[in-house]
């Protein structure tokens, strides 16, 4: 069902409005191929989380088409019950919002939800519920309610959810809101060990740290909704002129001739906007 040599994804001319909004997306055209990393960056409003909730397949794109493992997506297409099983059952998303995603009434029924939903039996979905509950750290909170947990907890349940059908693309949202120093270490070593099992990553994030440390590539979305670069991680985060431009880094107009304060992970930690992004 899935040719081996499609992209994770294709996305083709891809626009979006919201009903009585100005675009939020404007014709974006790329591809992720399997086994990559790739960070969304652009400033608030600058439609990563649009873009995302389009590739997860919640809304259908206003103009343009979203092709995954080469078959094209829509929420129309997935009401099939059984492409909406493949389709869920390879690409995850983890929200800006952990309360947006998380509902069930304890983390232990939380992390079941999934792997029952794609039809595992309740005895292999609670095993793998704590097989990932000890790979998260979270076994201590099986029985806390989702709502009830701090943001940090929160995060690691909804990432831990999301790996919880083993899919193969993981969208993320902002995965390092919220996230104490330690906290986001881990998510680091978490990302690598998950790009190292040859999975597909995809997040939109506000920190030109975490791009610096995992992405191998960067897409860069404009403030007039559209993409602006599309390259090597390591090439996007040294253009200090081309993240000015997409209002990801500021520099003073008295900055220090000396070139080690124009780094962007120097910016990063100080100037870009708040990490929470909403
Ligand atoms: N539910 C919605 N209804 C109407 N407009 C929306 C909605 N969600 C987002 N928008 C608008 O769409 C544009 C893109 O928003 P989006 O949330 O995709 O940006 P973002 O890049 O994720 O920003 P942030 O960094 O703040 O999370 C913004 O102008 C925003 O105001
Ligand atoms: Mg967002």
């Amino acid at each position: 069902m899935t040719p081996a040599n499609e992209p994770a994804f294709a996305l083709q001319g891809v626009s979006y409005a919201y009903a009585q909004g100005p675009a939020a997306l404007c014709g974006v055209t790329f591809g992720i191929g399997r086994g990559e990393t790739v960070m969304l960056l652009g400033a608030n409003g600058a439609g990563k989380s649009t873009l995302l909730r389009l590739m997860d397949v919640l809304m259908p794109p206003t103009e343009g088409r979203i092709l995954a493992f080469g078959r094209e997506v829509s929420p129309d297409l997935l009401r099939d019950a059984a492409l909406s099983r493949w389709f869920r059952s390879r690409v995850g998303f983890v929200f800006q919002d952990a309360d947006a995603q998380l509902f069930s009434p304890t983390v232990e029924e939380e992390l079941m939800f999934g792997p029952l939903h794609i039809g595992l039996t309740a005895g292999e979905a609670r095993r793998r519920a704590y097989e990932l509950a000890a790979s998260f750290d979270i076994e201590r909170l099986m029985d806390r309610a989702p709502f009830r947990l701090s943001g940090g907890e929160k995060r690691r349940v909804a990432l831990a959810c999301t790996l919880a059908v083993n899919p193969s693309v993981i969208l993320m949202d902002e995965p390092t809101t919220g996230l104490d120093p330690k906290s986001e270490s881990w998510l680091i070593d978490m990302l690598h060990q998950l790009a190292s099992a040859g999975k597909t990553i995809v997040a939109a994030t506000h920190s030109l740290h975490l791009a610096a440390e995992v992405a191998d590539r960067a897409i860069v979305l404009g403030q007039g909704s559209g993409l602006v670069a599309d390259g090597a991680a390591g090439a996007i985060l040294d253009d200090l002129e081309l993240l000015e431009r997409a209002n990801l880094i500021h520099t003073h107009a008295h900055a220090h001739d000396d070139d080690s304060h124009a780094h962007p992970h120097t910016h990063a930690g100080i100037h870009t906007h708040s990490e929470d992004g909403r």
